[in-house]
């Protein structure tokens, strides 16, 4: 009679293990510090011109104007609410860890947005309000901008302790989730991919490639984070699955709106399934949805690979 199998016991991982993890991605985050002014723009001014002057049939300059755009909107949002994180994970004592890292955070955001306002400026001369306003539509004015403030209003306001890390689990799957691993981390990859495929905007080159290694990071946060919270309660995993379900149909209609041109400067399919990839890695590194279910919980060896290669 083979012998009775001892219950493998789920503990959930402490809130030391994961402070850890946030002190990491902080130590990171010093040790690759740049500045958006330092960026070498010289070249793109040119470049520019030339897509304007060269690509006018397959509107090439107004699928990066739009692109730029929802970078600016995007960056210019998320640097605005992400005081409210750091509030919320004090008051449900996340641990100094979590604060360090949003700190870290919220520093790098402010970048990202300088460096789009510096871009839009400098090298294509124009206002981004008013870009903005012929360039954001619905979709990605619903989920960057408007949705995520709401969140990080209600995180602000939340003052009973037992409510908190429900708001906290959902704001956490919108910004470090839904916005930063679906639409933020897809945008740089596609943009970044048209770009160096045919040598353009060096400047614009390479400030993505920065601001995608701190993307990185602040995914890994998410995914850490979620993990933190479910470990504490496993309700929580109900509320990260609705809050991706409720944003995919505008994270979708915000990629496949470059659809849309006869000749997309992206490669719009590739994108979707980058963009529906991410999600899936997101959760099955926080242990949740169906492809850790199918394989059994995630552990935090999924996590911790996932947040690795995110953060290298
Ligand atoms: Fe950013
Ligand atoms: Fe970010």
């Amino acid at each position: 009679m083979p012998a009775a199998r001892t219950p493998v016991a789920l503990t959930p991982a402490s809130d030391a293990t994961f402070t850890a993890k946030y002190v990491d991605l902080y130590q990171k985050a010093k040790r690759l510090a740049w500045d958006p002014a330092d960026v070498d723009l010289s070249r793109d001014r040119a470049g520019w011109a030339a897509i304007r002057r060269d690509h006018a049939p397959e509107q090439y300059a107004e699928q990066l104007e739009r692109l730029l755009a929802l970078f600016h909107a995007g960056e210019e949002s998320v640097t605005r609410t992400l005081s409210a994180y750091a509030g919320a994970a004090a008051r449900a004592e996340l641990g100094v860890g979590a604060e360090l890292h949003l700190a870290a955070q919220l520093f790098e955001e402010a970048k990202h947005y300088e460096f789009f306002e510096r871009y839009l400026g400098e090298v294509l001369g124009v206002d981004a309000a008013a870009l903005r306003a012929a360039a954001v539509p619905g979709a990605p004015q619903a989920v960057l901008v408007d949705d995520l403030e709401a969140v990080s209003d209600r995180l602000r306001r939340e003052d009973d302790p037992a409510r908190l890390p429900a708001v906290l689990a959902e704001g956490i799957a919108h910004y470090m989730g839904v916005v930063e691993a679906m639409l933020a981390r897809t945008g740089y990859e596609g943009a970044h991919a048209a770009l160096a495929a045919r040598g353009w905007l060096p400047g614009l080159q390479e400030g993505f490639r920065l601001i995608r290694r701190d993307e990185g990071r602040h995914v890994a946060f998410g995914v850490h984070a979620v993990r933190h919270l479910v470990a504490r309660d496993p309700a929580l995993a109900a509320v990260v699955e609705a809050t991706f379900a409720r944003h995919l149909p505008n994270v979708l209609a915000t990629v496949q709106a470059f659809a849309g041109y006869a000749h997309p400067l992206v490669d719009v399919d590739a994108l979707v399934g980058f963009a529906v990839g991410a999600y899936g890695q997101f959760m099955a590194a926080a242990g949740l949805g169906p492809d850790a279910r199918a394989g059994g919980a995630g552990d935090d060896a999924d996590a911790d690979a996932l947040a690795a290669a995110l953060a290298a």
